[in-house]
């Protein structure tokens, strides 16, 4: 039976970039997205960017745009990324679009109906320079329990302490540095206690995973408060209609942008919104981080349920992203944005590590840079595309490009990798990804002795049928692989199908067999992962958010060493008895270097910065004891000393008169 689902993933903030902690979500919810419509289900992905509130309007202010040139940006940007990190939503919207207006005011004026919002006065901060109302984290000042200095409103980073903002010592406004006034003001509230049983209904019928279930009765047993739903202007936001000048705090347009986002689209393609939302009979399920549980888990079903809509079938929470066992950080370069990411590595090396790393918990998932590198490099370079880049180009130079027919050995093969598909999609199912992925390296295992047996390389000569048989064999097991990684490798599998000469790969196709049918030359699937790509993007990524530093070397310094360490390396002082050109090598110099009772030959890459006749007679530093290196051009016995960046821009170590040739240099 196949099923009809809503998919959205939580909307990103318009005030910033893409980062590899929001990939962990968008491409957990891709993959689960991309799994249901290759199992032939009816499913949509929406999502949008996220674009009012407080943070957007000071930024706009800052760069001196209106609010709405600042979104429109964005969400280009936003775009931009999760199509380069092949992440395929069926609609990305904007929650500041006249959907979202007008569902906002009906969800609004729902609840107003139910009785569940009521207007309360309320004390709060106000920035009498900027004539703005200031958000806790737009306060700061002094801690009232440790005394730290520089801590926000609402609570402190050094101590862990939350308190009222009135209580902070010494506060100012982070935007005028003025103290602020505080000053009186109606909100409105939405009355969460109202849907308390509703929601524990909810839960009970298993709207959250277990492994959240404990969380939400920590807030059942500390009391549903009143929740603010209301901000005074300025603000970038709905006006709350009959006001003035107030205003929908971000937070209550935000998840109705869900749903603007499957109205605009259901407009565009002649579907009936109010069926495809409120009929149930689609599932509707959000995919969030665990930092926004509370307005997913409690007040956003309440919302819905005061305005007498559905609820949403399923929320699915996970972890935070942490590089290398730690926060991403900006001094590390572990923050590290999409943009620059992809300016370095194929976003495959992340979706099949986030993948393999994914076990449908709340738990946090590591990157370690260092793992990264080795399991993709092994397990999809290694396992996965090797398979493919072995046996067909065997098959298209030397077999005229056809599968044969397969015999009893690969309808055996074919048999153990169709048995594992139940498997694979209960786990993809259950956001079991690591547990899917572990399985199909496994299976690669198999497909990879089985050639390692056939030994197609030998047998080409002996008996090129069986060979085109063995291939057969294993290039359908390909097949099959091919369809169980899809999900997570949508581009690696489009290939494949090329190469295949075959539609779209689902999992309908699982026990198709290929036989007896041409196929296409080899395409490259994946490369490995070179370490220095990966040091350059956090040496980017370090560069591009470093705040105006203090004077910085600008190459760190190595990592310490003792002074056995660096006796191991011997300098010497040495006269450059000969230097000249080198043929087909603009930058090389081919030197003579005497130290007294001793010639060497060195080729030093100083021709940028050095002309040969100046250099002659000249007292340097060598590098004595370096291992020789063969070159091209003939054999570096040793190395000069210089400084610099290299190019023109090298600079030779000199020596005051004195020094003898063939002393050594400690
Ligand atoms: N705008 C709100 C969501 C509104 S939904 C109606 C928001 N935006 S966000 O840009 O801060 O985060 C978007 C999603 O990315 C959230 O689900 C958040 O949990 C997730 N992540 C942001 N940083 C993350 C990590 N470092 N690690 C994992 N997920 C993270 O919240
Ligand atoms: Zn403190």
């Amino acid at each position: 039976m196949t099923r009809k689902l809503i998919v959205t993933s939580a909307l990103p903030y318009a005030n910033g970039p893409i980062h590899i902690g929001h990939l962990v979500e968008y491409i957990q919810t891709d993959i689960w997205v991309r799994f249901q419509k290759a199992c032939g289900n009816e499913c949509y992905y929406f999502c949008a960017d996220d674009t009012h509130g407080t943070p957007i309007m000071i930024r706009s202010r800052s760069e001196g745009i209106p609010p709405e040139k600042l979104i429109e940006r964005m969400h280009k940007e936003h775009l931009r990324d999760f199509t380069g990190f092949q992440i395929r939503f069926d609609n990305y919207y904007s929650t500041h679009s006249e959907e979202n207006r007008q569902l906002s005011e009906r969800i609004y004026q729902g609840a107003l109906r139910a009785g569940s919002i009521i207007k309360k006065t309320i004390q709060q901060a106000y920035d009498e320079q900027e004539k703005m109302w200031l958000p806790d984290r737009y306060i700061k000042g002094t801690c009232p329990r440790c005394k730290a200095e520089g801590q926000y409103g609402d609570s402190c980073d050094a101590c862990g302490a939350h308190y009222q903002t009135t209580e902070l010592i010494n506060p100012v406004s982070v935007i005028s540095g003025k103290p602020p006034v505080l000053k009186e003001s109606v909100h409105y509230f939405f009355r969460l206690s109202d849907y308390e049983t509703a929601l524990k209904d909810l839960f009970a019928k298993g709207y959250v995973q277990d492994s959240v279930r404990n969380k939400l009765d920590e807030w059942f047993a500390a009391g549903l408060k009143d929740w603010d739903i209301s901000r005074d202007g300025p603000y970038f936001g709905f006006k709350i209609p009959g006001e003035q000048d107030k205003y929908f705090y971000v937070w209550l347009d935000a998840p109705i942008g869900y749903m603007a986002s499957c109205k605009n689209f259901c407009d565009r393609n002649g579907m009936d919104f109010e069926q495809v939302w409120n009929s149930g009979e689609y599932e509707i399920c959000h995919f969030i981080g665990k930092d926004i549980m509370y307005f997913h888990a409690l007040f956003w079903p309440a919302l819905l349920m005061s305005a007498s809509l559905r609820v949403p079938t399923k929320l699915f929470v996970h972890g935070f992203l942490t590089v290398n066992g730690q926060k991403m950080s900006k001094s590390k370069g572990t923050f590290i944005t999409a943009e620059t990411y992809l300016k370095h590595l194929d976003p495959q090396y992340l979706r099949y590590y986030y993948a393999s790393k994914l076990t449908g918990d709340v738990s946090d998932i590591d990157l370690n840079l260092e793992d990264f590198i080795s399991r993709v490099n092994a397990d999809l370079v290694g396992k996965l595309a090797n398979l493919a880049s072995r046996c067909v180009p065997m098959l298209t130079q030397k077999l005229n490009g056809r599968l044969g027919r397969l015999d009893e050995k690969g309808n055996a093969l074919l048999e153990q990798m169709q048995t594992a598909c139940e498997k694979i999609k209960a786990d993809y199912e259950a956001l079991n990804y690591a547990s899917a992925v572990r399985t199909i390296a496994s299976l690669a295992d198999i497909c990879n002795r089985f050639v390692e047996e056939a030994q197609p390389w030998v047998t080409l000569k002996s008996d090129p049928e069986k060979t085109r048989t063995d291939l057969t064999a294993v290039l359908n097991a390909v097949k099959v692989l091919t369809i169980y990684l899809k999900p997570i490798l949508p581009v690696f599998a489009e290939k494949i199908e090329a190469v295949l000469d075959i539609p779209p790969l689902t999992f309908a196709q699982v026990e198709q067999r290929l036989e007896n049918k041409p196929i296409r030359p080899y395409i490259r699937l994946v490369e490995r992962i070179e370490k220095e790509k990966v040091d350059a993007m956090l040496e980017e990524s370090r560069q591009e958010t470093a705040p105006a530093q203090p004077a910085q070397l600008e190459e760190p310094l190595a990592p310490e060493c003792t002074i056995d360490d660096f006796a191991k390396v011997d300098l010497r002082i040495a006269r450059i008895s000969r230097a000249e050109r080198v043929e087909g090598a603009d930058k090389l110099l081919a030197l003579e270097l005497d130290l007294g009772a001793l010639k060497k030959n060195v080729f030093a890459g100083i021709a940028k910065a050095y002309k040969p006749e100046d250099l002659v007679g000249r007292l340097v530093v060598c590098v004595a004891n370096l291992k020789p290196r063969k070159m091209k051009f003939g054999v570096s016995d040793g190395m000069v000393c210089a400084a610099g960046s290299g190019g023109d821009q090298i600079f030779l170590l000199t020596v005051d008169p004195g020094a003898k040739p063939g002393q050594r240099v400690h």
